[in-house]
């Protein structure tokens, strides 16, 4: 009998053994989940990202794409740290929605450029308004013709190092320098280039206050060309603005008394769409080239001037520019001749209209008068 109870008393002994083990290892994991918990807090990168990484922080990771390419793999932790991004809470997986493990997924592109183009995809989900706007741009009708380099996000933001784009705000313009170098090359030597880049100047404008940052439009339109001098006038109007440099915020307000910006206003009523042909703001003064009055080199300077007018006027002979008024007002220090005689007119002209009126009705009182008398008679 007790034979027979023998391997029950045995089966016992064994699950209390293969129990008190178990129990052992819950405790273990237990207490190393809690310390690699504690651990973890203390980590800057979250869980996929800490997975990812394990791979993807090796500098020597690279790959070679179907087309040759050989692409680096390495995602620097630093370069994360400092993104927008990866503090915000937002992970790998959050853009690399199709990459969960490894092995990942069949690549389905050749070259690195067509990689970019399509991972940048990734940024419309959550930037669903920039990617709408970016559609409707040059750089999206460019892309549509062909021109696989036309920038997509990531060209001008990054994709694992995305800063805040406008600081410093000269990061705005340096941006667009990757690829618009010549023009780059000129404005960062005009006045208001000059201004950005040396002294950090915020007053000054950057490309994308002229020509908008996700949904740029081209600028050699007539729209464009019609509207421009409003573009300037959003800062050069500006009493206040201008008063800090010195400078007249009259100049829009003469332009538009001036013959062409009478011209040219009437041509913006009626005909918006339609190239006209009469001198806008950067006519005279240039578009990324600008320069101050002052500079010899200006296109407006006094001894450039005759040859700015003569790109348009080219008969104009040297007494063109002197009888000019400019954005000047007409007054008797600068311009007596054409101040005096704009006062002689201007009382001279209503005196005769006055005087005419006068003898009309005198006319009239004398015929009413001879008819009264002769009714009389
Ligand atoms: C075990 C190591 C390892 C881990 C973990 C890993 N990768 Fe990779 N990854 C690689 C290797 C190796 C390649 C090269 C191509 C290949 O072998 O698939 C690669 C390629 C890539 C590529 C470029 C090619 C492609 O497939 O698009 C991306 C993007 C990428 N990994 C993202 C991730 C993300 C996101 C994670 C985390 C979810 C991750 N990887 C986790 C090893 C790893
Ligand atoms: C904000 C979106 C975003 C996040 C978050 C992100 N990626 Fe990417 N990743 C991209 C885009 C877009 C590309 C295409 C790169 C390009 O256009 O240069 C890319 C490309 C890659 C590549 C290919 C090599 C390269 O550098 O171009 C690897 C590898 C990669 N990512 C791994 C990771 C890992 C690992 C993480 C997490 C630590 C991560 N990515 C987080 C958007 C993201
Ligand atoms: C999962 C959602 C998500 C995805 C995908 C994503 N972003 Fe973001 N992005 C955010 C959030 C949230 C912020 C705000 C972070 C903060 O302010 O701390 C942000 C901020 C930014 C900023 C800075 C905005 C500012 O206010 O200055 C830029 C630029 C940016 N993202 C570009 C991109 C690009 C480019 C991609 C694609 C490669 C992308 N984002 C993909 C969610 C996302
Ligand atoms: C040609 C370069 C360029 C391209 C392409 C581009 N951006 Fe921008 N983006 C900029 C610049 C420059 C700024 C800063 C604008 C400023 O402050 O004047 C900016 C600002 C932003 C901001 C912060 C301000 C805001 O509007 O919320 C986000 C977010 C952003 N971009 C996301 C994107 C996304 C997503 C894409 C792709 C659909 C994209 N960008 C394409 C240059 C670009
Ligand atoms: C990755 C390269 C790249 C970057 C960065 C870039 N552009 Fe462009 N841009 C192009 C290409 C390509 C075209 C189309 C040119 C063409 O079709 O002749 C274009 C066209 C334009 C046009 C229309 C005029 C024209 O020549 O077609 C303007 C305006 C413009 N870009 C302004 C900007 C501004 C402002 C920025 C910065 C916010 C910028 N671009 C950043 C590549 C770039
Ligand atoms: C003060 C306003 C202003 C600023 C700032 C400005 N632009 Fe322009 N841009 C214009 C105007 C106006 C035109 C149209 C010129 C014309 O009539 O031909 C133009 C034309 C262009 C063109 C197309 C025509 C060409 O000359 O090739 C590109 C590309 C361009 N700008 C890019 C830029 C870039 C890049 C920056 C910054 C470095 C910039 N712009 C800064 C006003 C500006
Ligand atoms: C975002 C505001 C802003 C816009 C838009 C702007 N400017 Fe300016 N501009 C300035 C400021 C500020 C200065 C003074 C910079 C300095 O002296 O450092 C200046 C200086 C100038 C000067 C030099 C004046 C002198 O003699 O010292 C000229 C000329 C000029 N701008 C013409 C233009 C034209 C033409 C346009 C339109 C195509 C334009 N600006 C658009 C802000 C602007
Ligand atoms: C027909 C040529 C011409 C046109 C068009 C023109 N300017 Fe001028 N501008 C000049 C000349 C010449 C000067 C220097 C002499 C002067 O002040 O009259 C000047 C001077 C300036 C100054 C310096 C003023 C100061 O206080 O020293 C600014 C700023 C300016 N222009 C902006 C503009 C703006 C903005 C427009 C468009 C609304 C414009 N200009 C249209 C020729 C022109
Ligand atoms: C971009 C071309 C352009 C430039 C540059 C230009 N003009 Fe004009 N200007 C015109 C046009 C077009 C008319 C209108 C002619 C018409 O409608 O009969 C005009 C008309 C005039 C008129 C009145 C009509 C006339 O023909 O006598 C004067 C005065 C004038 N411009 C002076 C100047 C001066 C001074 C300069 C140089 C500071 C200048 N313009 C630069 C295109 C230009």
């Amino acid at each position: 009998m007790f034979n027979r109870l023998l391997p029950n008393l045995r089966c016992i002994r064994a699950f209390g053994l293969i129990g008190s083990g178990l129990f052992v290892i819950a405790i273990t994991i237990f207490i190393l989940t809690q310390q690699t918990s504690r651990v973890s807090a203390d980590y800057t990168f979250q869980e996929t990202e800490a997975y990812c990484l394990g791979c993807h922080s090796n500098p020597d990771l690279k790959m070679t794409l179907p087309n040759g390419e050989e692409i680096s793999l390495f995602i620097s932790t630093d370069m994360l740290a400092e993104s927008v991004h990866s503090p915000a809470g937002i992970e790998c997986e959050a853009c690399h929605t199709e990459i969960k493990t490894y092995p990942h997924p069949e690549i389905e592109f050749q070259t690195r450029r067509e990689m970019s183009r399509s991972y940048y995809l990734a940024c419309q989900k959550c930037h669903s308004a920039n990617y709408k706007n970016a559609q409707d741009s040059m750089h999206a009708r460019a892309a549509e013709a062909g021109n696989l380099d036309a920038p997509i996000c990531t060209d001008c933001h990054g994709a694992h190092d995305v800063t805040i784009p406008d600081k410093p705000r000269s990061h705005v313009s340096s941006t667009c320098s990757t690829c618009h170098q010549e023009i780059y090359n000129e404005y960062k030597v005009s006045i208001h280039g000059g201004a950005l880049i040396q002294e950090d100047n915020p007053d000054v404008p950057v490309c994308t206050d002229c020509h908008g940052v996700h949904n740029i439009q081209d600028p050699r339109t007539a729209q464009f060309r019609i509207s421009s001098p409003d573009l300037c006038a959003s800062c050069h109007a500006n009493q206040e603005l201008m008063a800090k440099y010195g400078l007249t915020a009259d100049v829009y307000n003469l332009y538009n008394l001036s013959w062409h910006g009478v011209d040219l206003s009437v041509y913006k009523a009626r005909w918006p769409n339609t190239w006209h042909y009469s001198a806008v703001c950067t006519d005279c003064h240039g578009v990324h080239d600008i320069l101050s009055t002052q500079d010899p080199n200006s296109s407006v300077n006094p001894d450039n001037l005759l040859a700015t007018c003569q790109k348009c006027h080219p008969d104009a002979g040297p007494n063109w520019t002197g009888a000019w008024v400019g954005h000047n007002r007409i007054d008797p220090q600068r311009t007596p001749f054409l101040y005096y005689t704009e006062v002689f007119y201007s009382s001279f002209s209503p005196f005769v209209l006055w005087m005419s009126l006068i003898y009309v009705i005198l006319q009239i009182f004398h015929a009413i008068v001879g008819r009264i008398r002769r009714s009389l008679q």
